[in-house]
This record gives structure tokens, sequence and C-alpha cells, in this order.
């Protein structure tokens, strides 16, 4: 663990030097100062010659670093590094009104691309610019995996794994064993997500999977600076990180390419590999997709649809331990709609609003993505204030999440403020001031696993609260956060030992 700390910081530290070496010379020799001259832009913190801001996004946990320069210098702040253009945006209202009134102009992340690479390559989603080719994929993706009737059709698969999930629990309860909770929730949502996305679980490759989600997850991290000195160092011929993405291309695209024929060889395609397929052989008259295209789309949803998951069902049972009267609630619901005789399932999800309000809460201090990208296609006005096209916008969903004028107690965790019964609630949806709730994003680009996402969480922690005791090992959750990081995750194992609630196990409607 300190060998890998150290590789880390000197990777992070080389990529520093390289990055601030090579933009010097860039600098030096190509600047060319952006025609911002007439321009009325939003106002700018204090900044370093040539560097500008770019030391103000080195810190280790960047949105909150973010916030607290927001609550300084203002809501809307106009950021440079080197010569690239930023817009960091704070506040429920600016995000409210970015969303609603350009929504299509910041609909593409200029992220990088790396040509043949599955992970951030130009045949993925995530990154695809806002087009055919995203709208077909989005399509696609909708009617097969991730729209309401898609979700039903898929019920019995995630069912399946929950029910397992739950077995393995109560077998580590009978042992007295302890578990990692973000272990066994990875375990649970990657064997649903791939049955869902292909048709049949990675098997013997299991592990191989799940250590490459971990690098990936790494590596992610890496691309908020890559993001932002595209350009510069695009002009040197320097694409960041091109060993490490050929590297954990080729694992996924091993794992996977292993995946298709068997499922190919057998017959078991899922609905949306078959349409996919289609897709390929050209059936669909739509857009001709490639092979690679499949593996690529594959690596994009199944890594966001893991890694999110996984880490909100981590941080809300975190949330759940350290407030006992708000486990005790969960159950008293869970106890009165589902009775003790059955295990907890998606349907009665609709039935169980505090379970919700707990999730939703949970997402809201806890968002797993913490820093909304995405860039100004063209020229605009924000606040009355001037904004440069290609001009790269972060929304800091985080801070948006935590602004203290528009939520009360903004840093508590209270999930009663999501029950329809309350007050700011109602007043929130008849405001439309719905785009203060940000965990998935929002518009056109938002998440589109948001409902797939409530499901997997609602039932995972619903299965914890219904039918255990938990014994934490240390008595205490450590609620710190990894350092740099894009994402907001636990620093520490969430370790606990599982007592069943019940002495006959609760019967699974699969
Ligand atoms: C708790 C779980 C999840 C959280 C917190 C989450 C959050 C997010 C956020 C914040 C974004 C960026 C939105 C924006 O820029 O406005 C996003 C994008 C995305 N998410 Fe999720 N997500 C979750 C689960 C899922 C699931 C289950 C899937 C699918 C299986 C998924 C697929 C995607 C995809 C494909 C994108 C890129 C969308 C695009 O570029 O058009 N996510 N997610």
């Amino acid at each position: 663990m300190a060998a890998k700390t150290i590789v880390d910081l000197q990777n992070s530290s080389i990529f520093i030097l390289l990055c601030l070496f090579s933009c010097l010379c860039y600098s030096f020799f190509f600047f060319k100062k952006r025609n911002s001259q007439g321009c009325d832009l939003p106002p700018s913190p204090p900044s370093l010659p040539i560097i500008a801001h770019l030391h103000l996004l080195l810190s280790p946990l960047l949105h909150k670093s973010l916030q607290k320069l927001s609550s300084k210098y203002g809501p809307l702040l106009y950021l440079r590094v080197f010569n690239v253009p930023i817009i960091l945006v704070s506040s429920a209202s600016i995000a409210y009104e970015i969303f609603k009134t350009q929504d299509e102009n910041v609909s593409t992340r200029y992220l990088p691309t790396n040509e043949g690479s599955l992970f951030f390559g130009s045949s993925g989603f995530a990154i695809a610019p806002y087009g055919d080719y995203w709208k077909f994929v989005k399509k696609i993706f909708t009617t097969n995996l991730l729209g309401p009737q898609a979700l039903e059709r898929s019920r019995g698969i995630r069912a399946a794994e929950v029910n397992r999930f739950y077995l393995n629990l109560v077998d580590k309860a009978t042992k007295n064993e302890s578990v990692e909770i973000a272990e066994e929730a990875m375990k649970l949502i990657t064997n649903s997500m791939c049955k869902m996305l292909i048709g049949k679980s990675f098997s013997e490759d299991e592990e191989k999977v799940r250590g490459l989600l971990d690098e990936t997850d790494v590596m992610s991290k890496k691309f908020f600076l890559a993001a932002i000195l595209r350009e510069p160092l695009a002009k040197f011929g320097i694409s960041l990180f091109e060993k490490d993405l050929a590297s954990i291309s080729h694992s996924y695209d091993e794992v996977l390419e292993k995946s298709l024929l068997e499922c190919e060889e057998h017959n078991q395609s899922s609905e949306l590999l078959a349409a996919l397929l289609e897709a390929c052989q050209g059936k669909t008259g739509e857009y001709k997709i490639t092979r690679n295209h499949i593996k690529s789309l594959f690596v994009d949803f199944f890594i966001a649809g893991t890694s999110n998951s996984t880490n909100t069902i981590k941080w809300t049972m975190a949330e759940i331990f350290e407030n006992p009267k708000i486990l005790e609630r969960l159950r008293e619901e869970i106890d009165s709609v589902i009775k003790k005789t059955r295990l907890i399932q998606e349907t009665d999800l609709p039935n169980l609003p505090y379970l919700q309000a707990v999730v939703k809460e949970s997402l809201r201090l806890h968002p797993s993505s913490t820093l909304l990208l995405r860039n100004f296609q063209e020229g605009c006005k924000v606040r009355g204030f001037d904004v440069l096209e290609k001009t790269a916008l972060v929304v800091n969903g985080y801070a948006v999440m935590r602004d203290p004028d528009v939520w009360e107690y903004p840093n508590e965790f209270k999930p009663e403020r999501f029950l329809p019964s309350s007050r700011s609630f109602q007043e929130d949806e008849t405001k439309e001031e719905v785009l203060k709730y940000l965990p998935f994003g929002s518009g056109r680009r938002g998440c589109p696993g948001s409902n797939l996402a409530y499901l997997s969480v609602g039932t995972a922690v619903g299965v914890m609260v219904q039918c255990f005791d938990w014994k934490i090992e240390g008595d205490k959750v450590n609620m710190e956060e990894v350092p740099r990081t894009m994402t907001s995750t636990m620093a520490h194992p969430l370790k606990c030992t599982p007592r069943l609630r019940n002495v006959k196990p609760l019967i699974s409607i699969v």
C-alpha cells in the first residue's frame, strides 16, 4: 500500500513537472492570446504568471478547495490554466441558468481521446461529441438497457444477483465473518451490469475485471488536468498517459473479446448486445458501427455504471451507521411495508419513501462525480458576463449541493428534506429549482443510468438494513475521502460483521 502511494505520488509529480515544462515552452513560443479584449469576463481570483490558476487545480481534494475558492471570490469565476479558459460554477442558481438556457451549447465534453483505445477512445460514449453517433448510441442503450421498459425486462437478472448478495451475507453472518461493504457491493453491481450488458457474467475473469476497475478509477483522476491541458500539449504532439491507456484498453479488450465470443458461440447475448451486433452488420440502417465501437461502449457503460453505484452504496451505509435513529426509522418503514417474511425487492421501492430519501440525501452530500465537465461550444452570456467559445465549464456539483442559499443545514445528513411531505421539497418542485440537485448531472448529457442507479442502490441498502444488524470494526466510521480523485470516494474500508435479524432466512421472489 505504502509502495503504491509512493509510486502514485511520483507519477503525479512527474506529470505535473512535465505539464509545467511543456506548457511553459508552449506559452513562450506559441502563445496566442485568445481574443478576450473588450469582453466582460466573470471575476477571476489572483493568478500567477504564465501558469495562471494551475496551482489551484492541483489540490488533493479539488471539489472542496474549489468550494472554498468560490466562497471567497464568488459563485461564477473565470480561471485560466496557461491560456486555457475555464468557467467555474459553484451555485445552484447559476448552474440552473446555464443548464436551462445553454444546454445544447454545453452538451459536449472536450476530453482527450486516444485513437483505437477502448478507454477514453474515440468510439466511446461519454466523450463523444453531441451529434449523430451520440444520439444513435443513446437511443440503443435507452431502448435495450436503461429505459423504463428495458429495466422492467431485466428485473429478474438484478433480483437473482440481489438474492446471491443476500445469501453471501447470510453465510458471513452465520460464520461471524466480517465483510467490506464496498467489496460486496462491487460484486453485486458488476455481476448485474455484466449480465445486463453482455448476457453473462465475467465468471473466471471477475477478479481481473475488479482490478481493472480500480486501475480505471486511478486513471480517471488524472484526466481532469489532462483535459484542461489537452490543447497546449497537443501542439507538442504530447498525449498524456498514452502507455497507461493502452495497457488498460488492452486488458479490457481481452476480457470483452472472450466474453463476446462465448456469447456468440452459445447464442446467449443480452438484448443490448443483440441490437449492437445488428447495428454492426448494418441491419438497422441508421449507423454502421464496428466491433471496436461495441467494446468501447461496454467499457464506458460498465465503468460509469459500477463505480458510482458502489461508491454510493458505501457512503449510504456509512451515513446510516453514523445515524442510529435513521437506521431505526428505515427498519420501521421496511418492516411495516414488507413484513418479516420476504426479501425487499425493486418493486417495493415506490412504497418506501424514507429509504428513497436516505439514498437521495447520501447522493447530495457525497456525489460520486463531484465535478461536472463540459465545454461551451459557442460564446454566450452567463449572468451578464461574456463567455468565450470553447471555454471549459466546470460545475462543482459538490458545492451546488451544499449551497447554503438553497439548502437548509447544507452539511447535515437530513433525509426528511426529500420526503414528499417536506415543505421545501414542494416549494422546489413548484419553483422548478430541481437543478440544485445534481448527483446525476443535468440536461441531455446528464446521467442516463439514474433510474437503474436508484434501483440498484435502493435494493442493496434495503437488504442490508432489512436483514442484518451490523458490528462496525473500530466502532466509528472514518468518513475521510480519497485525495486526488475526480470522485468522492471513502478513503478507508467500511468493515463490519453482519448478524442475522431473523433466525429464518427470508424468501426471495426471483
Ligand atoms: C449512483 C450512481 C451514479 C451516479 C452518481 C452517476 C453520476 C453521473 C454523472 C454526474 C454524470 C455526468 C453528467 C453530466 O455531465 O451532467 C454521469 C454520466 C454518465 N453516466 Fe452515470 N451515474 C451513476 C450510475 C450510472 C449507471 C448505473 C449507468 C449505466 C449503466 C451510468 C451511465 C452513465 C453514462 C453513460 C454517462 C455519460 C452520459 C453522456 O455523456 O451522455 N451511470 N453519471
